[in-house]
């Protein structure tokens, strides 16, 4: 009899500290880490290091890939329905509470994919022509973010300096970005009016990039290139093509002018992932809502001038660029 008890009471402690543990694991489950979903549309120095930045931002505001959060990173290669389905699964089996879409194209992605979870926006041109946002001051859906709408009229003034006796500047972008096209006809109109005549080049592809640029040498005094992803992906084919016939390149990102651009003015790559980030992060907090938090542009750019570039093309910067720029060697 006794026996009998002592195995009962055995048991029964037994199947209370199996099903605590269960119990635990369940609570495990429950307190899963807030998910944040990244969406990048491809791979290229301006977006890499934009990404860089949004990590920095969020870390600086508190949230810890692993420790307090969890990043669900996607990069989407330049293909539409890597995108789409991209989208999809940060979405529907990544549970995303809060997403960031860099450059246009991964951004329409995820909106087209919710309208309920909060976007924030990577770096976009401009996001009322995008279609992803009615109103930069009051976005009023679930999305808002960070623009890298690019100073057009300091480039130019810079270009002007920089390139005194040029007459004709050639624009180089891919037809199939949206973000392009707004910068361009911005280029063209401020082009115009500091007295430049302008032609447009606008590849179908990447494909097309190196012929384009050898027409473009012989029919332009320089190139000037918008944040245009496609044209970012292939920039060393274009500097290769271009120092052929030492035809100097205006870039909008100093990323571009690394690669071997002439100079540009042009808002620092790594702050725009900075300022992402923190938006995410107040979000994330409950700080913030997407249909009340405006657009974030940045005011001014920095001067960034590539001093061995102009060596090589026998470009001389006058003193008073010189002495607010930032040099790379
Ligand atoms: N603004 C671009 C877009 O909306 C993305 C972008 C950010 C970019 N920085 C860049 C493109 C630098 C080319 C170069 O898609």
């Amino acid at each position: 009899m006794r026996k009998n008890r002592l195995r009962i009471v055995i048991a029964i402690i037994v199947i209370f500290l199996i099903g605590s543990f269960f119990v635990e694991k369940k609570e495990g489950v429950k307190q899963k880490l807030p998910t944040l979903g990244v969406l990048q549309f491809v791979s290229h120095p301006a977006l890499d290091q934009i990404y860089k930045g949004i990590q920095a931002g969020l870390e600086e505001n508190g949230y810890i890939d692993g420790k307090n959060i969890t990043i669900a990173f996607q990069n989407g290669q330049a293909d539409q329905s890597k995108l789409t389905t991209m989208s999809q699964q940060l979405v529907q089996e990544k549970k995303a509470d809060v997403l960031i879409g860099i450059a246009t194209p991964a951004a329409q992605a995820l909106a087209n994919t919710t309208t309920t979870i909060p976007i924030v926006l990577g770096a976009i041109t401009d996001p009322v022509s995008a279609g992803l946002v009615k109103n930069d001051k009051e976005p009023g859906g679930n999305i808002t973010g960070v623009s890298d709408k690019s100073p057009v009229d300091a480039q130019f003034e810079l270009a002007n300096k920089l390139l005194p006796k040029s007459k004709t500047v050639g624009i180089l972008y891919a037809s199939s970005e949206e973000n392009s096209k707004y910068q361009v006809d911005e280029a063209k109109k401020v082009a115009q009016q500091k007295g430049l005549s302008v032609k447009t080049f606008a590849v179908p592809s990447s494909n097309e990039i190196a012929q384009t640029v050898q027409v473009m040498t012989s029919e332009v005094d320089f190139i000037y290139i918008p944040t245009d992803n496609t044209i970012a992906n292939a920039m060393q084919t274009v500097v290769n093509e271009a120092n052929k016939s030492k035809t100097p390149i205006i870039p909008s990102v100093d990323t571009m002018v690394q690669q071997g651009g002439i100079a540009t003015v042009g808002i620092n790559q790594y702050e725009l992932g900075v300022q992402t980030g923190k938006m995410a992060a107040d979000i994330l907090a409950g700080k913030s809502k997407p249909e009340t938090t405006p657009i974030y542009t940045f005011k001014t750019g920095d001067t960034i001038i590539n001093q061995k570039q102009a060596d090589k093309l026998g470009i001389t910067i006058p003193n008073d660029v010189l002495s607010e720029a930032k040099i790379i060697e």
